[in-house]
């Protein structure tokens, strides 16, 4: 294939590269995965109000989040064992990170520790995505490290107390290479975790709005809570504290049938009422999608497979690739909008989708 013109042609290149295990993995949702395949279907219910005759002569896709300012509204969401996809792993994806100047989110179940990360992408903003480990020391010493290593906030994901069963990883017989080294995970139960339904016993499925607290006492970082879905939680969130919301379901690998992000991002934006920071996450493909998002209240969103079908694909490159196709799509797509920067977006720039009649 020549170079992918966009992220579904990566996602065609990452597959033919990676072994049915990994895929399976990485491609899969929970259970009937209607939720992984609303994520990507509630992008074509809503269709663009562009405005004409505006000046778009000087279009920029730059944006602020939580003070960090990055050359498109879109970061790299935290994606465990990166080491399966890439001999590089986590280290190709931050230097892609630090490179287009944008946020790499790193799982708690990172192949490579916020240390090694940081000597290899010097400069790189990496956020850390804490899983509340059921041994406390380990989570505290994860914590700790994070910290040392530079990383200027935490995100919590609050969406996974007990983990999805995600049929295609059992289906393949999935397993974790034994060999594959997870810093943090592998910690608290003294083993590697050889296969992702071994997680189960490995996060907590106690954590409260009550455990902020002290991750915010012990980590003097913002917290940005990922997987909140309801305007009620989002209410919660501002109450105890948190920095900003994360619009997730865990890419419809958590509890299938919760509804599309998109479909609740207005409701969540809404109740935070721009107390919080309202990222959104969840089946962005293209720059027009990232766009739609942005409309419907989000002040920027992350990318989870897309960004590792571009590490399968090339490393460093391919993870730049990827970001640098949506950042034109996004310039593209904001310059016939008729807006000149994201924060320009807004509701009047989006609609329902008129359903049409099918052909009988
Ligand atoms: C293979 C894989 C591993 C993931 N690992 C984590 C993780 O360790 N922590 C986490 O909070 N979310 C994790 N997620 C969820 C992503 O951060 C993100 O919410 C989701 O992938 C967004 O949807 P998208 O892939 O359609 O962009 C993972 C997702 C995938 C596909």
């Amino acid at each position: 294939m020549s170079a992918p013109l966009n992220c579904d042609e990566y996602e065609q290149l990452a597959e033919a590269l990676t072994e049915p295990g990994p895929w399976a993995y990485l491609a899969g949702g929970a259970a009937g995965e209607s939720t992984l395949r609303a994520n990507t279907a509630a992008f074509r219910r809503w269709t663009f109000r562009p405005r004409v005759l505006v000046d778009v002569d000087a279009v920029t896709t730059e944006t602020t989040v939580l003070g960090t300012t990055l050359s498109l509204p879109v970061l790299l969401a935290p994606i465990a064992f990166q080491g399966l996809y890439h001999a590089d792993g986590e280290l190709a994806t931050a230097r892609a990170a630090a490179a287009e100047q944008t946020v790499m989110c790193v799982s708690t179940m990172t192949t490579r520790s916020h240390h090694e990360i940081a000597d290899a992408a010097p400069g790189v903003a990496q956020w850390a995505q804490l899983y509340v480990l059921n041994d406390d020391g380990a989570t505290r010493a994860h914590l700790d490290e994070a910290v040392a290593a530079g990383c200027s906030a935490i995100v919590l994901t609050v969406d996974a107390p007990v983990l999805g069963r995600r049929e295609r990883d059992l289906r393949v017989g999935f397993a974790v290479p034994a060999d594959l080294p997870v810093p943090y995970g592998a910690a608290a139960l003294g083993r590697v975790p050889h296969s992702p339904a071994t997680h189960i016993g490995l996060f907590s499925p106690s954590v409260t709005w009550r455990d902020i607290e002290w991750i915010a006492a012990t980590t003097k970082l913002p917290i940005l809570l990922k997987g909140v879905l309801t305007g009620e939680d989002a209410e919660l969130a501002v109450e105890h504290g948190a920095a900003g919301i994360i619009v997730s379901n865990h890419g419809g690998r958590q509890l299938d049938g919760a509804p599309a992000t998109l479909d609740v991002l207005a409701e969540v934006a809404e109740a935070a009422a721009g107390r919080v920071e309202v990222l959104f996450d969840g089946g962005i493909r293209r720059g027009g999608d990232v766009v739609k998002a942005l409309a419907l209240g989000a002040g920027a969103v992350l990318v989870g497979r897309p960004a590792i079908w571009g590490l399968a694909a090339d490393g460093e490159a391919g993870v730049r690739h990827v970001l640098s196709l949506l950042r034109d799509e996004i310039a593209l797509t904001l310059a016939l909008l008729g807006c000149s920067r994201p924060e320009d977006v807004g509701r009047a720039h989006v609609q329902p989708a008129v359903p049409y009649d099918r052909p009988a």
